[in-house]
């Protein structure tokens, strides 16, 4: 097959959802249906849940899972799909938002009883910032949930984007009798059903009265009057507006019962992009170029502590990879070959000769790589879009043995490359402050450098609002922003400035005295982007 045509046959997306929306279930039929697994139950949760907060085993199983869960590639209809998991704890949002520069388009799952819940409102926002296509499918049909009118509604108002739905529900809960199909005319009947696969009955038109016989009069009444606000009310469905990530079209279903989950999965491997171009820092790359390029999005690290092994998770963006191969390091600025290259299929795992555009690909690395790191053929160019956001949560690390402060250090910086979590180094005092999403990721690090590296350390709380990335058109205002602010400002990982605002009011303050300084969120940002809001 040409470069062309392997690039056209792949879909690399993610699926997320608050947690408990049915992330997991729908996983695993979508893992059915590409024959990638025999039955259900087989894809385990890679969800932390609240009660395994200090269970140590636990967390470290889960990292084993989330290694064999990170990506399940599988075939459907020729179409090479390739999905990636991302974690549903809210403590491990960081981790999300990286795995979300690695794909195409994204999967939203919204509980119809619950609606749209606080990380579904934070994850569209990363999704928004690279304008990714999004499908949203509305899950928990079986049970009573609201409106879908208001479901609709609320989706466009909390995560502000438009919706076009594509599919309608007849009823809902106890009395739920199944979907129309506004894309393809068609009725599908729900019988509960772990496993069975419900055929479409064609329906000419809304007006045909076969739909009373199979849903009841009542039902084929309301479904006629929806269908008649939905066309008067939403414009008609344009595949380029969800390309653009304009639209969000939305199914209904049910995913444990495996109903109206086919009717996405067919959907998605029509309308979904496949590979798309990326910005890098000199221009844009399209997949279709014969030189080979990709970037590293996410690391794990020491799964056998006895052994330092790592794998980096590499999306190829462009071109050819072959094992074994000698790619430059763009960081680095030096050829590294890969003889290790693991693909990921469902579960297993397998030695990959060559991967495209889409693909992701597992390297065993002792050291070189880290997150946001570019390979190419040779070309000094970087993938950007992949930015650190401000942590929520900072806390001063203190070292608990002298003796092993080296260790420390060795430790600090493997998680840190890892992406645990954030590390900020201040100017004065040689303090390091570690800013995490969630309150767990600090007992897991203490964990891992106890075990890992025998480091102990303790964190002592710090009063901070939110990390800064700050620049300047006037390099003179920023020496004497610098100079007035000496104790809050720290170093990131790649040793860019940063400013520890203790409040959002004494933010605002300061951004007013500074009119000349820009605060940014994100560690990655363009002269002109949106700043912090004030
Ligand atoms: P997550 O990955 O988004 O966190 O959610 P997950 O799929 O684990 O689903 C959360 C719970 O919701 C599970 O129940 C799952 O069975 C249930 N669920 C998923 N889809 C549907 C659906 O369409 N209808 C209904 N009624 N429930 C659904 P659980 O009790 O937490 O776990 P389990 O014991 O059933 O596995």
């Amino acid at each position: 097959m040409t470069l062309e045509q392997e690039i056209a046959k792949r879909r690399t997306f993610g699926i997320i959802s608050h947690p408990d929306a049915g992330k997991t279930t729908l996983t695993e039929k979508l893992l059915l249906f590409g024959g990638a697994i025999q039955k259900a139950g087989a894809v385990k949760s890679s969800k932390i849940k609240d009660h395994a907060r200090s269970d140590w085993m636990e967390i470290e199983k889960q990292r084993g899972i989330s290694v064999a869960t990170s990506v399940m590639g599988f075939n459907y209809k020729d179409i090479k799909i390739n999905l990636l998991d991302t974690p549903g704890h809210q403590d491990f949002a960081e981790d999300t938002y990286r795995t979300l520069t690695a794909v195409d388009s994204v999967i939203m799952v919204i509980d119809c009883v619950k609606g749209v819940e606080m990380q579904t409102e934070k994850l569209m926002e990363v999704c928004r910032m690279r304008n990714t296509p999004v499908i949203c499918f509305i899950n928990k049909l079986d049970r009573e949930g609201q409106d879908p009118f208001d479901l609709l509604d609320e989706i466009e108002e909390k995560l502000n984007i438009k919706v076009r739905p594509l599919s309608w529900p007849i009823s809902m809960g106890k009395t739920f009798k199944g979907v129309y199909s506004l894309y393809e005319k068609s009725l599908k009947l729900f019988t509960p059903s772990k496993t069975k696969v419900e055929e479409a009955i064609e329906i000419a038109d809304i007006a045909d009265p076969s739909i009373d016989g199979y849903v009841g009069e009542n039902n084929a009444k309301q479904l006629r009057a929806d269908v008649e606000l939905i066309e008067g009310v939403y414009p008609d469905f344009e595949v380029e507006d969800y390309l653009s990530g304009k639209v969000a079209p939305v199914f209904f279903g049910s995913a444990v019962n495996n109903f109206g989950v086919k009717e996405l999965l067919d959907t998605f491997i029509k309308i979904a992009p496949p590979p798309i171009p990326r910005e890098t820092t000199l221009r844009a790359i399209t997949p279709d170029e014969k030189k080979f390029s990709g970037f590293i999005f996410k690391i794990h690290a020491n799964m056998d502590p006895k052994h330092r092994n790592r794998i980096a998770f590499l999306r190829v963006c462009s071109g050819k990879f072959e094992r074994g191969t000698n790619y430059f390091h763009v960081r680095q600025d030096k050829n590294i070959r890969f003889s290790n290259a693991t693909a990921f299929m469902a579960q297993d795992r397998e030695t990959v000769e060559e991967a495209w555009p889409g693909d992701i690909v597992g390297l065993y690395d002792t050291g070189n790589l880290k997150i946001g790191d570019t390979l190419t053929e040779g070309e000094k160019t970087t993938y950007t879009g992949i930015p650190s956001f401000s942590p929520e949560i900072f806390k001063e690390v203190i070292n608990k043995d002298a003796m092993k402060t080296k260790q420390l250090e060795k430790g600090l910086l493997q998680l840190m490359e890892e992406g645990v979590a954030q590390l900020f180094s201040y100017q004065l005092g040689n303090r390091k402050v570690v800013g995490t999403v969630g309150a767990l990721q600090f007992e897991v690090i203490q964990f891992r450098l106890k075990n890992e590296y025998n480091a102990t350390v303790e964190f002592a709380s710090q009063n901070i609002y939110k990390a800064c990335w700050i620049s300047s058109k006037d390099p003179k205002k920023l020496e004497e922003f610098l100079d007035s602010k000496q104790r809050h400002i720290a170093r990131d990982k790649d040793d860019k400035l940063v400013f520890m605002a203790e409040s959002k009011a004494w933010l605002q303050m300061v951004q007013d005295n500074f009119p000349d300084i820009e605060f940014h969120f994100t560690s990655e940002f363009k002269e002109n982007d949106e700043v912090a809001s004030r």
